[in-house]
């Protein structure tokens, strides 16, 4: 026998059962969304190289070590999206989007490639959703896009989340203070990790990522950014917190708060739950006031996130059974019975809105009944010979039907079982 062919390390098949639990939060992501003024964009699933590496940042984990870049057949250099802003934010340049009134807000919900080492929650091919609202620097649009979040993980089910906020300021206020935690680091450069000590030079700040202890010694008593913002950022600051207080978002302000991508300024923030394991993000973002003047477009500030699919669903209850309303008929076929006549019932319930299998595996009655049973079945038509009866599942009752169309029409009329 040949060897079966498995699918890529770190990556994923969505059967069924988890497909109907993401096309769920899909339905309520929209309804979210749209009810504040966010309208679905699609980009490319590749994007020229450059792109990340002048958008995300070249001394980031993404772009160093984490891409699928290739080179397409006229040398092009090809990158796998790995994430969804340098996207949205070329497409808001590419297509003039600064002329439609600001700002212009977007969502997104796609498939992501990072190649990283795969584990629970973390893997190679992931799928992602997440807004951008580009065009403004009103405080107003940070809170909102945070609430967004909130509201759709609440939406979504999931269990012990908890939210971090802080802001990184300008890059000036960034650059200053990235200089005053080389110099503390280099103080303590025997108590760093080997990875931490490599990057003091290039990108200090990814140090409060690491969970080495004696980097973590290290930091203990470093200086914190959020403490050296210009007044301006401060106040900024100050006032999404405001609005989230106001709307009574639970938070914490978290001064070692950095994330993974270098685009950042003033406000980030991430979402995690205790119900994930090591990879407990849910989903993160924040503002990026330089990131569209550094693709090539005019200066102008954004907000947004994103937020893993698979991760969500992993820290939600996973109890979607209030989702199934619609009434379920099973229809079974005794040996003698007519073929035709229970497909022809079987799609009339379900033009008629309900939902309705039939026997197509050839199992006996009592097997039909058993196999009615487990997909929860309300009610079985069974098609016999010369007639067909309909048996309430939830009482066990069972009745003739004059006619096939009468058994559609006690089914359809019956409240749910
Ligand atoms: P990020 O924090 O790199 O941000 O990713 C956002 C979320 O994507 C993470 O919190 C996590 O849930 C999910 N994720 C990332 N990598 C993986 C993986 N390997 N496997 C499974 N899930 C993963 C961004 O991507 C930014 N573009 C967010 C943003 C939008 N900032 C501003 N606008």
């Amino acid at each position: 026998m040949t060897e079966p062919i498995r699918a890529p390390r770190g990556t994923l098949d969505v059967l069924p059962d988890d497909g109907r639990r993401r096309l769920e939060l899909l339905r309520i992501a929209d309804d979210v969304f749209a009810r504040a003024g966010y309208g679905p964009i699609e980009t490319p699933i590749f994007e020229s190289t450059e792109l990340f590496a002048r958008g995300v940042g070249e001394t980031t984990d993404i772009v160093e070590k984490e891409m699928f870049t290739f080179e397409d057949q006229g040398g092009r250099s090809i990158t796998l999206r790995p994430e969804g802003t340098a996207s949205a934010c070329r497409a808001y340049v590419e297509h003039g989007m600064h002329k439609l009134p600001q700002p212009v807000k977007l969502w997104y919900w796609g498939p992501f490639f990072r190649y990283e080492a795969p584990q629970a929650g973390r893997f190679r091919q992931f799928t992602q959703v997440g807004v951008e609202a580009v065009g403004s620097d009103d405080p107003s649009l940070d809170a909102e896009s945070i609430l967004l979040l909130a509201e759709l993980l609440d939406g979504a089910g999931t269990q012990g989340v908890r939210l971090r906020i802080s802001s990184l300021g300008t890059p000036e206020t960034r650059r200053a203070y990235s200089d005053e935690l080389r110099e503390h680091l280099r103080a303590r450069e025997d108590l760093l990790s080997d990875d931490v000590r490599a990057r003091i030079d290039r990108n200090p700040l990814r140090a409060f990522d690491s969970d080495h202890p004696g980097t973590q010694a290290a930091l203990s008593d470093a200086p914190r950014l959020i403490d050296r913002l210009n007044p301006e950022d401060a106040e900024h600051f100050s006032r999404v917190r405001a609005l989230l207080d106001a709307a009574g978002q639970p938070y914490e302000v978290d001064g070692t708060l950095v994330r993974g991508l270098d685009y950042y300024t003033r406000t980030v923030f991430e979402f995690e739950s205790t119900e994930l394991g090591a990879q407990s993000a849910l989903g993160g973002g924040g503002r990026y006031d330089g990131l569209i003047e550094q693709l090539g477009g005019p200066p102008t500030p954004g907000v947004g996130w994103a937020a893993g699919i698979e991760r969500i669903l992993l820290a939600a209850s996973g109890d979607d059974e209030e989702t199934r309303v619609r009434r379920s008929v099973f229809v079974a076929t005794t040996d003698d019975a007519d073929p035709v006549q229970a497909f022809d019932i079987a799609r009339e319930l379900r033009l008629r809105g309900l939902h309705a299998e039939l026997e197509q595996a050839g199992r006996s009655l009592k097997g039909q009944l058993k196999h009615a049973d487990r997909l929860g079945a309300d009610y079985v038509v069974i098609v016999g010979d010369e007639d067909v009866q309909v048996k309430d599942m939830s009482t066990g009752d069972q009745r003739p039907a004059a006619s096939p169309g009468e058994a559609v029409e006690l089914v359809a009329a019956g409240g749910r079982a």
